[in-house]
């Protein structure tokens, strides 16, 4: 773990994956301050608010944390500056491949870039294109999720590039022994995000952290596209209501391309617009019905509600025991 806590600046190479609304100041702090990596989910956060969040989290730690930006963000050059001006270390780029300057406009700031690496031809890519280090993440992750599992992409990719730069691997680890196992593969640290969403610090709302608690891994799927003319990204999120209506609405839509009364344009930006806000319904209002209950497999390794501290406490402590117990 030494290499990747080294390139983070922190105790444990243990990043706390951005996770919209739910990554705000206070989860990122409690990372920090328990020796992981917190990182701010800006997501579709205005310049203005990204500016405060940053400050704001300065105010709760003086530990590392990163910020994650959205490569589709309309003010991504804005962002980046923002980072630069409060000298934030490292800068996460998720959601595709960084538009052409966005790298040379964080490396100037002199933050760290990290990207996620969704096979092994764009991680080399990534490489070629100056990135500091990789997170590969499997479809055992909650939220947006590519269709390969850690465990394929883990041997994909770590005896490839794990020599070459710090590799993190996130997707359905929830337990101390998956940490180990990784590392003893290669990579540098990991990333979680599910096992630290029902943290005491969390803001997210007691009905969506009782969900979690309740769930078991089989109640965490993927979205289903139902029209090959209508692309869905897949999301992984509890069962709900709100799921149910998803697939409603693709066959409406797509009843309506059928009968003429939708353009192909509209009907696709129907279906993105769908889930924009779901989320915050659910971790912030609390609708769990209707919301979206973005979660990894690993929910069902969540328990109850625990101070991050003792989260982070446990995940070493079980990594540790299962390293010393191969000798
Ligand atoms: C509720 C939720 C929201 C998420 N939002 C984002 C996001 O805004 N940006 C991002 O890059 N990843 C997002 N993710 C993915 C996490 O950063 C992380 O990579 C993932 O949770 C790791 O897999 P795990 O859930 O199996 O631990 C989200 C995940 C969850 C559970």
């Amino acid at each position: 773990m030494a290499r990747g806590a080294a390139f983070l600046g922190t105790d444990y190479a243990i990043m706390a994956g951005a996770m919209s609304w739910v990554s705000e100041r206070h989860l990122v702090a409690a990372v920090s301050n328990a020796g992981g990596f917190g990182v701010i989910a800006c997501g579709a956060m205005t310049p203005a608010l990204l500016d405060a969040e940053i400050a704001g989290t300065r105010a709760l730690t003086d530990r590392p944390f990163g910020v994650n930006l959205i490569t589709m963000h309309p003010d991504l050059m804005e962002l980046i500056d923002i980072c630069g001006r409060h000298g934030v270390g490292h800068v996460v780029l998720a959601g595709g491949l960084p538009p052409s300057g966005s790298i040379d406009r964080i490396k100037a700031t002199g933050a760290r870039l990290v990207c996620f690496a969704p096979a092994l031809a764009l991680a080399r890519k990534l490489v070629r294109s100056g990135v500091d280090a990789l997170v590969i993440e499997g479809m055992e992750a909650g939220g947006h999720i590519g269709p390969v599992s850690t465990s394929v992409l883990a041997q994909e990719i770590l005896p490839e590039l794990a020599q070459t730069l710090p590799v993190f691997v996130a997707g359905g680890i929830g337990r101390g022994e998956a940490i180990a196992a990784y590392l003893e593969m290669g990579a540098a640290g990991v990333q979680l995000g599910t096992r630290f969403v029902c943290a005491t610090e969390s803001i997210a709302h007691a009905n969506f952290k009782k969900a979690f608690i309740r769930a078991s891994a089989r109640d965490a799927v993927a979205s289903v596209q139902i029209d090959p003319r209508l692309p869905v990204i897949p999301v992984r999120a509890l069962k709900n209501a709100g799921s149910e209506l998803f697939t409603a609405k693709q066959r409406e839509v797509a009843q309506a391309l059928d009968e003429g009364g939708l353009a192909m344009a509209e009907a696709q930006l129907q279906i993105e617009h769908y889930w924009a806000g779901a989320l915050r319904r659910a971790v912030i209002d609390g609708d769990v019905e209707h919301g979206s209950l973005m979660a990894g497999q690993s929910v069902g390794m969540v328990t109850r509600e625990e101070p991050l501290a003792e989260i982070m406490a446990t995940l070493i402590a079980e990594a540790a025991a299962a390293l010393a117990a191969r000798g």
